[in-house]
């Protein structure tokens, strides 16, 4: 049979079956039900799908009885988290990585994985960039397509999120993020449309947030004129976890499910909207049509059963995504350690050594079914040391004994092993930092090390940037980021040269928070300017000639590299360029090779160079190799806001092959020569505030936005959008958030008064995430989100009644209520 007959049966099974749906059904289909499923409609034989997180293993909950469901996992493998992975530069590992996910998730009979998550990294505060890749579209867009290629080819669907500008937590459930329509383009929805048009993922999960003024889940432009119409999506959009606005307006827009459900109110007013003409029929069949789509395409046929997975060679995947992960930030020569050192010479300081973080918090969280801990690999090789455990992590104050302990054994030692690094109280989904540093206990505790006189190398575990204190007086700093339930494996491998290291960085290192290139507005309210334009990252840095700690794509090796030979030739359209590199020392190593466009001297603003290949090539000890790099000419082009296009200028451009964005080994000009002058679509002013990057927010932001920037309610009171945390002036603000903070801190207490474990550790940290982030909830959010729990009704007359309607407040809590709730079907 070709696949036209089989495409045309298909559409003809779905259309009959809309044909025989009732409008409430059609309504139900549309929403979830306990946390992480679909709606069946038994009647029709349409099953329910079973929905759960990704990105770093299969989040299985197996009680939902616990704070949003994040309590109570199934075990499943621990993988490096995203932030993690990209250190490796190598796709490859991500798609391996995708389908042995996705092996566990057929085995615990998921349909959907709640990933990849490809926001871009505006700013290192943000709480969740341990969950993205990277602060370049390129590095997001390759590592998110290579994910969703292994998942999707394992027959198990996957959700690309969060579309689109989510880079807070703070604010993520009612904020407004400003995004002028170039660095939408070039920098926020690059890695959404290559992972769309090259690796075709079943759904994509709309964002929490406003963009340019309209919530994500109701925004057309996004979702239909850009997603479906020009990148061919034809899957189906979900919302993220109560970002549902207007039920009414998502449909319309192009959002068609609505997660996790069981929001009464949104299935009334889909029946009302039809009943009384405001929303055509056709529109609501579509949306069914593609949810039938999924359902078919997710749900695996009898005659592929799935096959039960390997947890001993998943374990080992995650070991080695954390060994080629590991990025040496800096080393006099003291790395690698000799693990047979006399006894003695060796001290190792830090609770991290024996109480690794391996993984994020918040909905990411995954149970897994053993770690293996830095101290538990070096135990395993018999390595001599003695430990001390210096301070302790969940906790602000400084334990003086146990610091004293640490540097009294630190007198002693030639070389002290610091295991340092960030806690999920003060790094986690659902909040942001409010600067880099580590926690004072371990910034003291180092300093005092220091100051015995020991070499000490700082082993670091965090999910992002920190400042590094003291980097200059240290020996060597090997950052592991979160990698996983192994990771223990990949510091003692590495830390002792059974590995080279051959991660770099993704992201930019700051030496401190201001300085980074959204820095000038970041987390300052509801209203998020992102001023910066496209002047994100390095894209900022390698202009504005801003102090690094470690720029973007750095990272060190025990071996060395040189490159020579470049070689650059157009072929058509694509430009390939060519290089040695050879291994000049002892060891075989692996070198990340990144090639960076040096943009024309045109008349529009650019960045002063943009990443357009990559490649990580092995090098055996003392040999060379040649690399190739490609990419198309037309990925030089910048998004031209007046013929709201790409459009490639013509002009000199540099071609750097590069070991970093600030350590450029080769370098040749790229003459491009297509026909198209260099014409700046913008204002002059644009142009003046914009020529380099800009340092605070410019005076022609607005015009650069094409709108006016929005005035921000900083009243206290209470709407039905005002973050429950901003609401201190009214009452009813403060009674909501009491409540609902009262019933999570029960639940956070009950965590801690469990003993000592990883599963305490682990609802510890779900619970202290959901404390975080309740004061960030709306009235709206939290009933969206609730699963019923705070209805629609109550939560829009509450508002009222704050607002001082209380009668219409009291009519919206018992009138309408009443009525949604009658909707809902028995079946
Ligand atoms: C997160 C999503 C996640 C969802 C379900 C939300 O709070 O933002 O990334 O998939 O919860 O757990």
């Amino acid at each position: 049979m070709s696949s036209t007959d089989t495409t045309s049966r298909r559409t003809a099974g779905v259309d009959d079956l809309v044909a025989q749906l009732t409008l409430e059904e059609k309504a139900l289909l549309l929403e979830g039900v306990d946390s992480w499923r679909t709606n069946a409609i038994p009647r029709l034989g349409i099953p329910s799908l079973f929905l759960t997180d990704g990105p770093h293993g299969v989040r299985m909950v197996r009680d939902d009885g616990g704070a949003f469901g994040v309590g109570d996992n199934r075990p499943s493998t621990s993988f490096p988290t995203s932030a993690t992975v990209a250190h490796s530069w190598d796709p490859d590992l991500a798609r391996r990585m995708g389908a042995a996910i996705a092996r566990e998730s057929r085995d615990f009979g998921v349909h959907v994985l709640l990933a990849p998550g490809v926001n871009i990294m505006r700013n290192p505060l943000c709480g969740r960039n341990f969950e993205y890749y990277s602060e370049d579209p390129l590095v997001s867009g390759a590592f998110g397509t290579a994910f969703v290629q292994g998942v999707q080819g394992q027959g198990v669907a996957t959700s690309v999120k969060h579309f689109a500008a989510n880079s807070n937590e703070d604010y993520r459930f009612v904020g407004d993020s400003l995004v002028d329509e170039r660095a939408l383009r070039e920098i926020y929805l690059r890695a959404f449309e290559r992972i769309v048009r090259d690796a075709r993922p079943a759904t994509v999960m709309c964002a929490y947030n406003r963009l340019n003024g309209t919530f994500c889940s109701d925004h057309r432009e996004l979702l239909t004129g850009i997603l479906r119409n020009e990148w061919e999506f034809d899957g189906v959009v979900m919302t993220d976890w109560g970002a549902m606005h207007d039920r009414v307006a998502s449909l319309e827009a192009g959002c068609e499910l609505d997660m996790p459900g069981e929001v009464a109110h949104n299935r009334a007013a889909i029946i009302d909207a039809v009943r009384d003409g405001r929303l055509a029929p056709e529109v609501l069949d579509e949306a069914v049509r593609r949810m039938l789509r999924l359902i078919e395409r997710a749900t695996p046929d009898a005659a592929s059963p799935a096959e039960p997975h390997d947890p001993v060679a998943h374990a080992a995947l995650a070991r080695e995504i954390a060994i080629d992960s590991g990025v040496l930030l800096a080393n006099d020569g003291t790395l690698p350690l000799d693990a047979g050192a006399p006894a003695g010479s060796l001290v190792v300081v830090g609770e991290l050594f024996e109480k690794m973080r391996f993984q994020g918090a918040g909905s990411s969280l995954i149970l897994p079914p053993e770690v293996v801990t830095p101290k538990d690999a070096f135990d395993a090789r018999g390595v001599d040391y003695a430990y001390a455990r210096g301070y302790r992590t969940l906790t602000a104050e400084r334990d003086p004994a146990l610091a004293r302990e640490a540097v009294d054994a630190a007198r002693v030692a030639e070389t002290v092993l610091f295991f340092g690094g960030l806690d999920d109280f003060e790094e986690s989904e659902g909040f942001d930092r409010t600067h880099l540093r580590l926690g004072e206990p371990q910034v003291a505790l180092l300093r005092e090390l220091l100051d015995t006189g020991a070499r000490v190398v700082l082993v670091l575990f965090a999910g992002a940037p920190v400042e590094v204190p003291f980097a200059e007086e240290l020996a060597a700093v090997l950052d592991l980021a979160l990698p996983g339930m192994h990771g223990g494996e990949a510091a003692a491998a590495l830390l002792f040269g059974e590995a080279n290291p051959s991660g770099k960085l993704t992201e930019t290192w700051t030496r401190t928070a201001t300085d980074a290139s959204s820095g000038a507005d970041y987390d300052r309210g509801v209203i998020a300017r992102y001023a910066e334009s496209i002047y994100v990252g390095y894209r900022y840095h390698d202009a504005a000639g801003t102090p690094l700690a470690y720029p973007f794509g750095h990272g060190l090796s025990y071996t060395g590299f040189a490159y020579r030979d470049l070689d650059v030739r157009v072929v058509g359209d694509r430009v390939e360029v060519g290089a040695t590199i050879a291994n000049t020392g002892g060891r075989a190593g692996a070198e990340v090779v990144q090639l960076y466009v040096g943009n024309n001297d045109g008349a529009v603003f650019k960045a002063e160079q943009e990443l357009r290949a990559f490649a990580k090539v092995p090098v055996a000890a003392g040999a060379e190799e040649r690399v190739t790099l490609s990419f198309e000419l037309g990925d030089l082009a910048y998004w031209d806001v007046a013929a709201h296009d790409w459009v490639l200028e013509d002009g000199e451009y540099e071609i750097r092959v590069s070991a970093s964005a600030a350590d450029i080994r080769l370098r040749a000009p790229l003459t491009v020569d297509r026909g198209h002058t260099s014409r700046s679509p913008y204002p002059a002013a644009v142009d003046a505030d914009y020529a380099t990057p800009p340092v605070g927010i410019p005076a022609s932001f607005p015009t650069l936005l094409g709108r006016e920037v929005p005035e921000e309610d900083r009243s206290g009171r209470l709407t039905f959008e005002t973050r429950l945390g901003d609401a201190g002036r009214s009452f009813i603000g403060r009674a909501v958030l009491g409540a609902v903070l009262g019933c999570v801190r029960k639940e956070f207490r009950a965590a801690q008064a469990m003993p000592d474990s990883a599963e305490r550790d682990a609802k510890l940290k779900s619970t202290h995430f959901v404390v975080r982030m309740m004061p960030s909830m709306s009235l709206r959010s939290l009933a969206m989100s609730s699963g019923g729990a705070m209805p629609y009704g109550l939560a829009a007359g509450l508002a009222e009644i704050a607002e001082g309607h209380p009668l219409r407040g009291i009519r919206r809590i018992f009138g309408r209520r009443r009525a949604a709730t009658a909707d809902r079907p028995t079946t």
